[in-house]
């Protein structure tokens, strides 16, 4: 990918939202990451799940799209992540993958290991990280901590960049009985503290916690040195941020979560929304003290 932004009026898409020249975008990279954290700015990150959306994202400054198992409930209408299949996964993968191409684009692809294709074997998680590796992600997300660790350990070993999930792990929801705050108690807070640190130590580059207290998050980041936390629903205290992106643009089949701002309030496009989005984020902006999931 190049490392110029601009967009052309005239891609197969049609006219995307702006044709005016942004200013030069390295790709980003885990260097590129790291660059940020040192120098204090915040990681921006948002879903997409298509070839448009992607693009509309990228050139809005996002520098990293989750293409999250959350399409299952988004695009699917599904009632929870776990339906979601590996060749889903894959097909809307290459579709962002083939968006962000077509714009030049420079933003980090993280793609969702769904449900039950990485829970095996550290072979199996091999196996299907290889599908959406080569589908274009730059880097592959797995849920829970413990079990996880040596798994997460296989595949950096094998050089597959991979980003943890911790908190509320969508894909467990059943067994966490509903979408609620996790890391409340000591003890459990304990725990998620000791799992991102292990996870850490089998190299993962990058974490989210979702739906974990403000407290709990903060420190969380300030003990991790290599691996970048990614809130959502977690105070301001992260690293970086990451939203669904039908969320922030006020667009989804039931009620946004609290810790949800809908962008799309005072702006008159995608691309805007999600530009205040970033300048949000990296501003200290958002969240603010009531957006969390407490
Ligand atoms: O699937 C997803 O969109 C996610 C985010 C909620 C972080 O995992």
């Amino acid at each position: 990918m190049s490392t110029s932004n601009t967009l052309s009026s005239t891609t197969p898409y049609g006219t995307l939202p702006s044709a005016s020249p942004l200013p030069e975008r390295r790709p980003v990279s885990l260097p590129r990451l790291n660059e940020l954290r040192e120098r204090g700015e915040k990681i921006t990150m948002l879903t997409a799940y298509d070839a448009t959306f992607a693009a509309v994202a990228d050139a809005a400054g996002v520098e990293c799209i989750l293409v999250g198992d959350s399409l299952g409930m988004v695009c699917q209408g599904l009632s929870s992540t776990v339906g979601v299949s590996l060749e889903t996964m894959r097909y809307h993968t290459e579709s962002v993958l083939r968006g962000l191409r077509r714009v030049q684009g420079t933003a980090w692809v993280i793609a969702d290991l769904p449900f039950s294709t990485y829970h095996e074997s550290r072979e199996q998680a091999l196996r299907s990280a290889a599908v959406l590796m080569q589908a274009g992600a730059h880097m592959v997300k797995l849920e829970g901590g413990g079990w996880t660790t040596e798994t997460v350990r296989f595949l950096v070993e094998r050089g597959i960049p991979v980003c943890a999930h911790l908190g509320l792990t969508p894909q467990t929801v059943h067994a966490l009985g509903g979408y609620r705050v996790q890391g409340r108690e000591d003890q459990s807070a304990m725990l998620l503290r000791r799992q991102a640190l292990e996870l850490q130590d089998a190299g993962a580059a990058m974490l989210v916690l979702e739906m974990v207290p403000a407290a709990l998050s903060t420190d969380i980041t300030q003990e991790l040195k290599t691996c970048h936390t990614i809130g959502i629903g977690a105070g301001k205290g992260t690293a970086g941020q990451v939203l669904v992106m039908h969320d922030m643009l006020g667009v989804n089949l039931g009620k946004n979560p609290k810790f949800v701002r809908n962008f799309m309030d005072g702006a008159s496009s995608v691309r805007e929304a999600m530009a205040a989005y970033v300048q949000a984020v990296k501003s200290g902006q958002f969240p603010d003290d009531t957006q969390h999931a407490w």
